[in-house]
């Protein structure tokens, strides 16, 4: 090849380096500055309140199934589109070079601060489903051990056990959780419904931190008590509607494995989520994709996490909703949430055709709850509120369920709940 030639290449390889640096770079200046005179505008000094303009929704819905599905602020979203359009640039190197390499370092570390644990022991997955993939497929289970979750469990979080303990032979023991009692439960009777189950097999226990049914907040750190006591040795612990809605540290809760949804409660683009496995048992999880990776990344994390090329623009936009959630202050939004769930609980407490089906107190609830229209079908009651008046949640039957679920995030207004409610009654 002629000197020429290799000099032309070098100084292109230079001048695009520099190029990718002060795109990116102008793209993060460009956010962390919106983001702070959003902020700024919203009076988030005094109170939490971004309003729906700040979002992409369309105008003739209301939208109150943030448990099934997120939407991402406006801001975050040109954030995103932003890195998208750069990584187009120049495919290769955005997806397989240096700068977005590091910036996936940078982006681990920021959510692994985020959610109380070590950057090494948190894997860039793509949703929860996935982390528990990963569990079912990888733990050292053999025909003398047994998995057990109740039927509150996410078939997210259980239909991978089925499948994987029919090669590996281990047994599953689901159980009927009492759902139709939930609002007389106190955090000790949940403890002693999951204890009464475990057996001298079980070795794994899975549990969601908030069930996406009737949402109740699980007593964390008294089921790992009782889990523990009973020789449970890999408690496998469903975040998906966590992550975002209420503060987590992982490092406190004693837990084993936690899987999370960002494209829920967190605001994050869709198809990210995260896996904790804890450090000192990482060694014993086999990963489930084998990838020209297998070596390079034995013995960390990121084994975890690569099945080959994948979209680092949402990674990166991930780390962004994180600064978003701190920017608007965690405890905020936590407020604002809750003053939403009392409001929309009073409202309906003394009307005789509702049933209030999720737990009482705001300690042992969350931001998703459901209730029962008596006398009315739920699928029916949906379909109707939403191709007549917008509103958007889930509705939920089964043979001993009918019921409503709704699932508010901050911009959501008293007004929407007071028109929900005229409706129902
Ligand atoms: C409690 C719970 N677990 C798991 C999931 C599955 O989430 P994903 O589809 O993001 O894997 C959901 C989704 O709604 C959920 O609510």
């Amino acid at each position: 090849m002629k000197e020429d030639t290799i000099d032309r290449r070098r100084f292109i390889g230079k001048a695009s380096a520099a190029a990718v640096i002060a795109a990116f770079s102008s793209i993060k200046t460009s956010y962390a500055k919106d983001l702070v005179s959003l902020a700024n505008r919203s009076g988030v000094r005094d109170r939490y309140i971004l309003s729906r303009e700040e979002y992409l929704l369309d105008p003739d819905i209301t939208y109150f199934n943030h448990a099934s599905i997120g939407t991402i602020p406006k801001l975050l979203h040109r954030t995103h589109k932003a890195y998208i359009d750069l990584c187009e640039k120049n495919p290769w190197l955005y997806t397989w070079g240096e700068p977005w390499d590091k910036e996936r370092t940078k982006t681990r570390k920021k959510l692994a601060e985020f959610v109380g644990c070590e950057p090494g022991e948190l894997a860039l997955t793509h949703n929860t489903t996935e982390g528990f993939n990963v569990l079912a497929n990888g733990l050292p289970l053999t025909e003398n051990d047994e998995v057990v979750f109740s039927t509150l469990n996410h078939p997210g979080a259980s239909e991978c056990w089925f499948h994987h303990a029919m090669a590996a032979g281990y047994s599953i023991n689901r159980f009927e959780f009492p759902i139709r009692d939930v609002p007389d439960l106190s955090e000790d009777d949940i403890v002693s419904i999951y204890a009464e189950h475990i057996t001298e097999k079980t070795r794994v226990l899975v549990f969601p931190h908030i069930d996406n049914l009737v949402g109740i907040r699980y007593p964390i750190e008294k089921m790992v008590q009782m889990a523990r006591e009973n020789g449970v040795e890999f408690i496998a612990v469903d975040g998906a509607q966590a992550l975002g809605m209420v503060p987590i540290d992982l490092q406190d809760l004693g837990v084993d494995f936690y899987a999370m949804s960002p494209h829920k409660w967190l605001q994050a683009p869709k198809g990210t989520g995260l896996l904790y496995i804890r450090k000192a048992i990482r060694d014993q999880l086999e990963p489930l994709w084998v990838t020209w990776g297998q070596n390079r990344w034995k013995g960390t994390v990121r084994i975890f996490e690569d099945y080959g090329t994948r979209n680092l623009a949402s990674v990166l936009a991930l780390g962004d909703a994180v600064d978003f959630q701190i920017k608007f202050d965690v405890n905020n939004s936590v407020e604002r949430r809750k003053e939403l769930r009392a409001y929309f609980f009073q409202a309906l407490e003394n009307d005789p055709n509702i049933e209030w089906r999720s737990p009482r107190s705001w300690e042992l609830g969350s931001s998703l709850y459901t209730i029962e229209v008596k006398g009315q079908d739920s699928q029916e009651l949906f379909k109707k509120l939403y191709e007549q008046h917008g509103y958007v949640f889930r509705a939920f039957k089964a043979d001993n369920w009918n019921t409503l679920r709704v699932s508010l995030n901050t911009f959501n207004t008293l007004k929407e709940i007071d028109t929900l409610v005229e409706l129902l009654s």
